[in-house]
């Protein structure tokens, strides 16, 4: 039972090497070693949740996607009708699966008033499994004034005096039937001003210039500035109907706002086919494929950009 103190000593002498010896080895790899503390920090922290970062007693200390000062917040709402169970399901697979980095992209589902009494459990239920839908104070519609609730809305929402300001840099308003490439669109985002900037695919479609009409509704974004203009401003406000695009670009003309505009034509496009002038060919340099109406199109754009290379292997499963 005894044991002798030399021998509890060289017990703990080998340990501290072996953990050196670990921290060293882990240190090739990653892990930065600035003084002492951090042995503490590379004998807790958790190597295989690399967003999480513990201090030395092990306390969490915040997520490495809240973390950083200059990280852009990006609130990705996408337009869509409380029925569509599984266009949500699907399109939580799509963006689920994007980790971009150097920003937090939120992306959120929208829309009006729920008007079943099905939606009232199944929506619940997919809001305590994964909360990213936001029920505005509407009625369900396309063209009159949902996009209006929806920016308008959010300053109210998102007031959090507590919490950061503002809660996201940029605003998106996304189609349901548009793919978007989280990391291609925060690459895209990093060079810009964050505020009165209008960001989108310019319409008409031959068109590179963005301060003669609109964006397209596949998917526009807009700085935090501009969506508290158009909560306080008259003049969204006094205009509500009409394609919500073109109306969205009126408003903004109108009311001179948005000096800084970002074309992200031809990152941006329709599905090649059928072709129009509004179309391009799948390319590595996208940030939005827009028009995918069926299977078939979303399944050829995500085996163009090759969504599921990173699958680990494993042997629960094997897919040729
Ligand atoms: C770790 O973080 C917690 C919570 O922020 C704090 O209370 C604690 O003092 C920190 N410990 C050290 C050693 O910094
Ligand atoms: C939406 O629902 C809320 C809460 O039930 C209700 O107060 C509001 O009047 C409804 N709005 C519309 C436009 O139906
Ligand atoms: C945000 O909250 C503050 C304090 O409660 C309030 O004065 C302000 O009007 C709120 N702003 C919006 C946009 O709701
Ligand atoms: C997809 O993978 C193929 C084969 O590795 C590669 O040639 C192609 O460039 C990739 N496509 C994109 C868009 O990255």
């Amino acid at each position: 039972m005894k044991t002798s103190r030399p021998d509890r000593r060289r017990f703990i002498i080998s340990s501290f090497f072996f953990i050196c010896f670990l921290c060293a080895l882990a240190s090739i790899n990653e892990v930065r070693f600035d003084s002492l503390l951090n042995f503490g920090r590379c004998a807790l922290t958790k190597t295989n949740s690399p967003s999480q970062i513990y201090n030395s007693s092990s306390t969490l200390i915040e997520t490495q996607k809240t973390s950083s000062e200059d990280e852009i917040r990006v609130l990705f709402g996408i337009l869509t009708l409380p029925d569509q169970y599984q266009r949500r399901h699907f399109l939580r697979l799509i963006y689920g699966t994007q980790n971009p980095v150097g920003a937090k992209v939120d992306v959120k589902f929208v829309f009006c008033n729920l008007t079943k009494e099905d939606q009232k459990v199944l929506v619940a239920l997919e809001i305590m499994r994964y909360d990213d839908i936001i029920i505005l104070d509407c009625k369900e519609n396309m063209n009159k004034g949902k996009t209006y609730t929806y920016f308008s809305s959010l300053p109210e929402i998102f007031n959090d005096t507590d919490g950061v300001y503002p809660p996201y840099h940029y605003v998106m308003k996304a189609d349901d039937d548009a793919y978007f490439r989280l990391q291609s669109l925060v690459d895209s985002l990093k060079p810009l001003p964050r505020e009165d900037l209008y960001y989108g695919y310019v319409i008409p479609c031959p068109s590179m210039d963005p301060f003669v009409h609109y964006m397209s509704g596949m998917g526009y974004l807009i700085s935090w500035d501009i969506v508290e203009w158009i909560r306080d401003s008259d003049i969204p406000k006094n205009q509500l109907e009409g394609p919500e695009d073109k109306i969205f670009g009126e408003w903004i003309r109108n009311g001179h706002q948005a000096k800084n505009r970002f074309n992200a034509k031809w990152s941006m496009y329709n599905f090649p086919e059928p072709p129009t002038r509004c179309t391009h060919e799948l390319w590595p340099d996208t940030i939005a494929v827009h028009l995918l109406k069926t299977q078939e199109k979303w399944i050829r754009t995500l085996k163009y950009f090759n969504v599921t290379d990173n699958l680990k292997p494993s042997k629960l499963y094997h897919i040729p």
